[in-house]
């Protein structure tokens, strides 16, 4: 397989080169991203696709979880990711509640991702039971993105965030899900927390390209959180995560240093300060001269 290399222009990514890549087995690769800089760093090093997923309510927003995500704040992330991504397909993820109420609310939410956030997907969590939901959204043009298996909008019905697909019960569930999934026409699924057998073996059944995130490697291809790939995130990670740097070690040290420097008087230097031109600086320092001069002159006077 050649590489890309990072910076050099490449093909717009769209749903149909997703499916190319599912047919000729070539991984397909994601990250999450919620600004305008940190999209473009992604699309620039190849990303096939950027997610701006609801775990922004944590990483960015401080939350505990997603629940309380709502589609404004989404939609102010979805813009900045929009404006720095070119080739990456853009998926909006969609809140909490969004989704939830009726298809023509959903459909209502999801229009906006697309045409005032600029998405070119929308993410919904669930099975089985959003299979005519789905349908209702790519009717209206919008490809749609599955999302099954450890589902963090459920948190609560789960009774906390718990590898799912353990029981042979649960992998038939599974397995209705990701086909139901496929037949209303998800263009991608992702497969959340589960064991990396099951995660191979709906990504043999399903037509649509499976997008794993603690589901193994037999997974058409791989989503992280960009936070959790560099430690930015305040607390050990999952089993699934790999560190691919420690930002958090590195913005600590240069913000130390900052410190330091400005405490010392050692930022800013002279080459880091601007300069008045020659000439304004010798008029300056003429009209000073002869301030400082008619003051003491004042000061004598008053003097006598
Ligand atoms: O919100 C998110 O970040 C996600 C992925 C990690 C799949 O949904």
């Amino acid at each position: 397989m050649s590489l890309t290399p990072i910076g050099v222009p490449r093909h717009k990514i769209t749903v149909a080169s997703l499916q190319e890549k599912k047919l000729q087995h070539e991984p397909i690769t994601c990250l999450t991203a919620y600004d305008y800089s940190t999209a473009r760093l992604l699309d620039e090093a190849g990303m096939d696709m950027i997610l701006v997923g609801d775990s922004l309510a944590q990483t960015m927003l401080g939350h505990e979880n997603t629940l309380s995500l709502t589609v404004d704040e989404m939609l102010h992330h979805v813009k900045a990711v929009r404006r720095g991504t070119r080739d990456a397909l853009l998926i909006a993820d969609m809140p909490y509640g969004s989704f939830h109420v009726s298809a023509e609310d959903a459909v209502r939410n999801a229009t906006r991702f697309v045409k005032q956030g600029g998405a070119e997907m929308v993410k919904v969590e669930g099975g089985e039971k959003r299979a005519d939901l789905i349908r209702h959204i790519i009717d209206a043009e919008i490809p749609v993105a599955g999302h099954i298996g450890l589902t963090p909008q459920s948190v609560n019905r789960m009774s906390g965030y718990k590898v799912q697909g353990k029981t042979l019960t649960d992998i038939e569930q599974l397995m209705r899900d990701a086909t139901a999934l496929d037949r209303a026409g998800a263009a991608c699924i992702f497969l959340e927390g589960i064991p990396r057998e099951v995660a191979e073996m709906i990504t043999a059944e399903v037509a649509a390209p499976t997008i794993g995130i603690g589901a193994g490697p037999g997974c058409d291809g791989q989503v992280l959180v960009f936070h959790d790939i560099l430690n930015l995130t305040f607390g050990p990670p999952a089993k699934f995560v790999r560190r691919y740097g420690d930002a958090a070690a590195e913005i600590t040290h240069a913000v130390q240093a900052y410190r330091v420097d400005v405490l010392s008087r050692q930022y800013p230097a002279d080459n880091e300060s601007y300069h008045l031109s020659p000439e304004t600086k010798q008029a300056l320092e003429i009209l000073s001269e002869r301030k400082r001069t008619m003051r003491s002159r004042k000061q004598i006077t008053a003097v006598e």
